[in-house]
């Protein structure tokens, strides 16, 4: 048992301080590019599983949308922007994970370096400007999903006026709504110029009901949810929930990465070298919680409420589960606690709840 322990805690004692040493999206392309080696072949999925998939939790399971989740964590979008590692995700137990976001063409994205550590904070900020392959090259890599549960997270191109973005998302929808078992609308980047514009009431009213009309005449009209920034005012969010209200959308992702510094323990001289970006991890993981509280109290049970923002063990997914949220979705905890990330976070629910401590009762079947 000792031993079992001492082996999870290997990536982040010894594993992570060595990957830390080097660049941030240097390490991202090794990781993914072995992830991808190792997901596309049935040993190393095997493998993958063996050592940290995390075995069937009763109890957590839960129909959502249609769709069936083994249990609550996914993978948030912006790790596997391209669709290439989401075999070895599946394979790491999480139970859905997102793609994207992807834009019609493929584009670079911003000039690097365009992503940051803050190890003080257990954080990240990043300004990657939706770097990705483009629609073409997903939808091959989505043909062999098999039984997995993906989220499809589409977005504009850089060069597409914000008065055409509609073009840019139906593009996006068309591609992948044959390979993706739900959409998520991003307007919440904070890397995109003038993107966080159509989070606007009238541009979002419009963008998602033309989305919806183009859904609704599909043979079988799929889930969409809108992923919004952790940065808005109460009036902001009020208006978010009249649109997804009017729109009759699935849900929400909520949040993304935030544009604010507050409270942060890295020296204010080093955040300023950084410049622009959008701030991930620890700092955001109370915000988030907040606006997943928020809109569930301003929606009502219905919609589905995705929570992003933070979260790093068992506790923090509660946390989210309470506030309202029915799913949760990590990306920067993963890069700080690693490849045993989903099985821990499970443990630990499992113990909190079993004996008592943590309690939650949002669960629908
Ligand atoms: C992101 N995130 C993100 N979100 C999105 O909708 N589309 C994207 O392309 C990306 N890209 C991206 C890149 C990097 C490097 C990071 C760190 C994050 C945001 C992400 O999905 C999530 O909403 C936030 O990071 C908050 O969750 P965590 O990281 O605190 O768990």
């Amino acid at each position: 048992m000792e031993l079992y322990f001492r082996s999870m805690a290997l990536y982040p004692r010894l594993i992570a301080p060595i990957l830390f040493r080097q660049d941030p999206e240097d390490v991202h392309h090794w990781v993914s590019a072995w992830m991808h080696t190792v997901g596309e072949t049935a040993l190393g999925r095997t493998t993958l599983k063996t050592l940290f998939a995390p075995p069937k939790v009763k109890g957590l399971d839960q129909q959502l949308m249609g769709i069936h989740f083994a249990h609550p964590i996914g993978m948030a979008a912006g790790f596997d922007k391209d669709a290439q590692v989401y075999k070895a995700l599946d394979a790491l137990g999480f139970s859905f994970v997102e793609i994207g976001t992807l834009t019609p063409k493929p584009q670079e994205g911003n000039p690097q370096p365009r992503l940051f550590r803050l190890k003080e904070d257990g954080a990240l900020i990043n300004r990657m400007g939706f770097n990705n392959q483009g629609l073409d090259r997903a939808v091959e890599r989505l043909r062999s999903k098999g039984q997995r549960v993906i989220g499809g997270n589409i977005g504009k191109n850089k060069i597409t006026p914000n008065e055409e973005a509609v073009q840019d998302y139906l593009l996006g929808f068309h591609a992948l709504k044959q390979y993706v078992d739900y959409f998520t609308v991003n307007v919440s980047s904070p890397n995109t110029p003038g993107l966080r514009a159509l989070q606007d009431k009238a541009p979002l009213l419009q963008l998602l009901s033309t989305l919806q009309e183009a859904n609704q005449k599909e043979k079988k009209s799929l889930p969409i949810l809108l992923k919004i920034a952790p940065d808005m005012e109460e009036g902001q969010l009020n208006d978010i929930v009249e649109v997804v209200q009017k729109t009759a959308l699935a849900g929400v992702v909520a949040t993304n990465t935030t544009i604010a510094r507050d409270g942060l323990h890295t020296q204010a001289d080093h955040i300023a070298a950084i410049g622009a970006g959008g701030l991930s991890g620890k700092p955001v993981k109370n915000r988030s919680t907040q606006v997943v509280k928020y809109l569930r109290e301003a929606l009502g049970p219905e919609p589905v409420i995705i929570g992003v923002g933070g979260i790093f063990n068992g506790r923090d997914v509660i946390e989210k589960l309470v506030a309202g949220a029915n799913l949760v979705q990590v990306y920067t905890g993963f890069i700080y606690e690693g490849p045993a990330m989903v099985k821990r976070c499970l443990e630990e629910m499992t113990h909190g709840l079993q004996s008592g401590h943590w309690a939650f009762t949002n669960r629908r079947v």
